[in-house]
């Protein structure tokens, strides 16, 4: 049986990230794809040298020529450029969508049968434009989003209630970063709900709140600090792990941008829900009934969405 093959697109520090989890975790070999010209093949030419003290048996390759993503199982996607400190994921929005473009008609004619994961920000907006560009089916083209914020969301609670990170489990919907929307009723500790453990005692309503807007501002918090860049460590974790059930049909239900017909009461966008992910792609998109509160904070999502997609109809005609 032939090994998987991880297209990577984009082999800057998160790609480099991407690269690195997927050969430790002989995941497939592995291509990282780039324009700048040496990069990519340097940084594949490293962690191949990584692969005899750590025992992986993963084929690396860089390169500047799409005719080397042929074949993916899987594309993950973070062509573009990140944010430098001040500059809102939308501001992103005119260059990537151009980057968008080339990558979508890559993998359109390249590898049409992969399992897309688009991380590139601002991510609603990307991993729509680039499903358009691709032309490939939508189940098989899904954002990074809500894995990342809720893995956010879920170090800052087990930091609060002082309890192992495997414990706790959160739940996020709408769009990436700012517009999130926590549902404590469905974050836990073991299985016992936020508000319960609030109940008893265990923290308050506004160390809650705190956490929430914390985790909202997460991206923007670790942009300051580096001073250059976004962040990429978690990023690439997140993405890994939706890569990882699609390959071995594992069925994990994560938070991911994923094509909405009528779920939510939302229409031909890509916002952030819970989704299985398995050998089909996107297999299921979860829906729960929301209280008023979360029902508002969805809307303001799939609101901002929308207001970028008709940016990007305004900067590409052919999107229009
Ligand atoms: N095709 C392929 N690669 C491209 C293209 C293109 N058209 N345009 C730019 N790139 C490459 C750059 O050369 C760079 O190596 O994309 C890479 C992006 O890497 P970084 O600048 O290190 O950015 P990174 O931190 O990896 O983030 C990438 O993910 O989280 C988002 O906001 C973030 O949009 C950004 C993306």
């Amino acid at each position: 049986m032939a090994r998987n093959k991880i297209a990577l697109v984009g082999a800057g520090m998160i790609g480099g990230t991407l690269a690195h989890l997927a050969a430790m975790k002989e995941m497939g070999d592995v291509v990282l794809f780039d324009i700048a010209e040496g990069m990519p093949a340097g940084k594949a030419l490293d962690l191949s040298q990584a692969a005899p003290v750590e025992g992986f048996d993963s084929r690396l390759k860089g390169t500047t020529d799409y005719a080397d993503i042929a074949g993916a199982d899987v594309v993950i996607v973070t062509a573009g450029i990140p944010r430098k400190p001040g500059m809102s994921r939308d501001d992103l929005l005119g260059i990537n969508l151009k980057v968008m473009k080339a990558v979508g008609e890559g993998i359109k004619a390249n590898c049409p049968d992969a399992f897309v994961i688009c991380i590139t920000n601002p991510l609603d907006a990307m991993v729509w434009a680039l499903r358009e560009f691709s032309g490939l089916p939508h189940n098989k083209v899904v954002g990074m989003a809500g894995v990342l914020d809720s893995a956010r969301f879920r170090h800052f609670l087990a930091d609060e209630f002082n309890v192992s990170v495997e414990d706790v489990t959160a739940f996020v919907l709408g769009g990436h970063g700012d517009t999130m929307v926590p549902v404590l009723e469905y974050s836990t500790v073991a299985g016992i709900p936020v508000p319960d453990l609030i109940k008893m005692g265990w923290s308050t309503q506004e160390k809650m709140d705190a956490i929430v807007q914390r985790t909202r501002s997460g991206g923007g918090e670790i942009v300051a600090l580096l001073g250059n860049g976004s962040a990429y460590y978690a990023p690439a974790t997140s993405a890994i792990q939706m890569a990882e059930s699609y390959l071995k049909d594992k069925k994990r239900v994560l938070p991911c941008a994923a094509y909405l017909e009528g779920q939510y009461g939302v229409d031909g966008l890509y916002v952030g829900v819970p989704i299985v992910i398995g050998a089909g792609g996107v297999e299921r998109i979860v829906e729960i009934e929301l209280d008023e509160a979360a029902k508002a904070g969805f809307q303001v999502s799939v609101d901002a969405v929308e207001e970028l997609l008709a940016a990007c109809k305004a900067l590409d005609s052919s999107l229009a």
